[in-house]
């Protein structure tokens, strides 16, 4: 399968890369330097070029709080840039594959999120986000949007920094009413290439949105306690997020329920203890 994964040198796209190739795939890997998401024509071109089996966009923009002070690159990375590829392969009628995030949601409801629940972003990077969906969702087209969360595995993320701050602090305060799954990248790759697979079997119709979550849900302070199991130091402290402030507003409860994707892809839940304990050791 020749897959193009847009977005190649981030979290997920690293992954995407590695694990790809080493299932035996033909991965086209293009990171920012090779395809900006933003330049429409380029990407035309692009996917012209290399003629991908399937697209995959692991591109955006995912600096939360920053995002906040520059709306307009947030949505021109995670909106147009995101419209940009799925015109594009609408096009050249080349199945999209595009991963959103669990901050699309207000975070209110009691209960896991499902695949219709109405949106409500609570941040700037949650509207962009939602905004690229719209924009998919409008094109029509052979588009799957996967709804992740609390991405871990690569260099930046919540692992690597509790990983960097117990090197040098005793005592650390985290945040304990904020609940999701953590999510590793390799998962992701993992369930994304498996999906590639599937939407390349004739007559595949089922288009649309699926989450895609790591399992069983904890809060951050709950995932900091599996992250420093065993050890003395650093000592944790649960806080409530109004003792962290954030230029972005977080969601209390992004838990996504992922059910669809286990019937529609027989795809299941990750338990992200594994993938955590393979980091740690
Ligand atoms: N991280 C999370 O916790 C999380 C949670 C839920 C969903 N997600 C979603 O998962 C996906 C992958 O996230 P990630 O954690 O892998 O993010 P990441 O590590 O920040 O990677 C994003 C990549 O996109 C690239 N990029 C930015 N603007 C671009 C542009 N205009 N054209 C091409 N490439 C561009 C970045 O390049 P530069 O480094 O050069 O800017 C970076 O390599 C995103 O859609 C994100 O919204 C992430």
């Amino acid at each position: 399968m020749r897959v193009l994964v847009v977005g190649a040198g981030g979290q997920v796209g690293t992954a995407l890369k590695d694990l790809g190739i080493s299932l035996g795939h033909h991965i086209i890997a293009l990171d920012r330097s090779e395809l900006d998401i933003t330049d429409g024509a380029s990407v035309t071109t692009s996917l012209e070029h290399h003629e991908p089996d399937t697209v995959i966009n692991a591109a955006a923009y995912t600096a939360v709080d920053r995002a906040e002070a520059e709306s307009a690159l947030a949505f021109s990375i995670n909106a147009d840039g995101a419209e940009n590829i799925a015109k594009a392969c609408k096009q050249l009628d080349i199945p999209f594959l595009h991963i959103s995030t669990d901050f699309v949601f207000d975070g209110t409801k009691l209960g896991a999120y499902v695949e219709e629940d109405s949106v409500g972003p609570l941040s700037v990077y949650g509207n962009s986000k939602a905004e690229g969906e719209k924009r998919i969702q409008n094109l029509g087209g052979k588009n799957i949007i996967l709804r992740t969360a609390w991405v871990f595995g690569g260099e930046q993320n919540f692992v690597a920094t509790m990983q960097r701050l117990g090197e040098s602090r005793d005592e650390l305060n985290i945040v304990n009413d904020q609940t999701g799954g953590p999510t590793s990248n390799l998962e992701i790759a993992n369930c994304l290439l498996a999906i590639a697979e599937k939407v390349q079997e004739e007559g595949f119709s089922d288009w649309g949105i699926y989450h895609f979550a790591g399992a069983p849900s904890v809060t951050w302070y709950e995932f900091a306690c599996a992250i420093f199991a065993g050890r003395d130091k650093p000592v944790l402290h649960p806080i409530p997020t109004e003792k962290y402030p954030t230029p972005a507003v977080r969601p209390k409860n992004s838990v996504l329920d992922c059910s669809k994707i286990k019937d529609v892809f027989d795809i299941d839940q990750p338990d992200w203890r594994k993938a955590l304990s393979a980091i740690i050791s």
